[in-house]
């Protein structure tokens, strides 16, 4: 089988990472991560990387155009087809972005165009939404904009903070991200006037409400 070869850029902790060297360990996984660049030396998802036996580069980010040569050189070295941001947090130059159009995807853990930008989930917990989630989109170069591939949604509780939201958002990034990476490796989703197409998926007929449609004692007590 023939494997879509990825390169995955990330800044720091690199648990999404993590999920797609799970995801490629699969024998009839479409893709295979060839590379990974941090733009930080002491990134722990380095050693992530390491641990898989997969070539990591440490590229700092003096300023936009020097890391997009640095990138660019390594990326085509290792003839790379798909860059995966994961968890990369610096804003990278409109040239290279758009050298990469439509072969380049991030994860950004919010329901865009909702919260873009940082501290995406402690906005939507004071915001007061009830739904919340991650994203998969190509990008462009505006900061988290682009078609949007995949979403994942969780509820809000009324007891979450920001640190239990992050991490139930988080545990459905790394899911929505080896599912995205997948369809785009089997050439399932294609870009059409700015909008993405998935061929062959079902979506569920299902509505979720939160709060839940609660009725009997539940409701009873609940202050008039
Ligand atoms: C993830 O939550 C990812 O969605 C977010 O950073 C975290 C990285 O975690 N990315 C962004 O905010 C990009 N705008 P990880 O390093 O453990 O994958």
């Amino acid at each position: 089988m023939r494997r879509l070869r990825v390169g995955v850029l990330i800044s720091g902790r690199g648990s999404n990472l993590q999920a797609l060297i799970g995801a490629c360990a699969a024998e009839t996984y479409p893709a295979e991560i060839v590379l990974v660049i941090s733009n930080r030396a002491g990134a722990p998802g380095l050693r992530l990387a390491a641990a898989a036996g997969i070539r990591a580069a440490v590229v700092p980010h003096r300023d936009r155009r020097a890391f997009a040569d640095a990138a660019q050189r390594l990326l085509l070295e290792q003839n790379v087809e798909l860059i995966s941001l994961a968890g990369f947090m610096r804003i990278l130059d409109t040239d290279f972005v758009e050298m990469w159009r439509d072969r380049m995807v991030n994860i950004h853990p919010s329901l865009l165009p909702a919260f873009r930008g940082l501290h995406a989930q402690r906005r939507a917990l004071e915001a007061g939404v009830r739904f919340a989630g991650c994203t998969v989109h190509f990008v462009r170069p505006e900061l988290d904009t682009g078609p949007i591939i995949g979403q994942a949604v969780v509820a809000v509780h009324p007891d979450d903070d920001e640190s239990a939201l992050s991490a139930r958002i988080l545990a459905v990034e790394h899911r929505l991200y080896p599912l995205a990476l997948r369809l785009i490796a089997e050439g399932r989703v294609r870009v059409v006037a700015e909008r993405v197409e998935v061929m062959n998926a079902e979506v569920p007929l299902a509505a979720v409400l939160n709060p839940p449609d609660c009725t009997g004692e539940a409701l009873a007590s609940f202050p008039a």
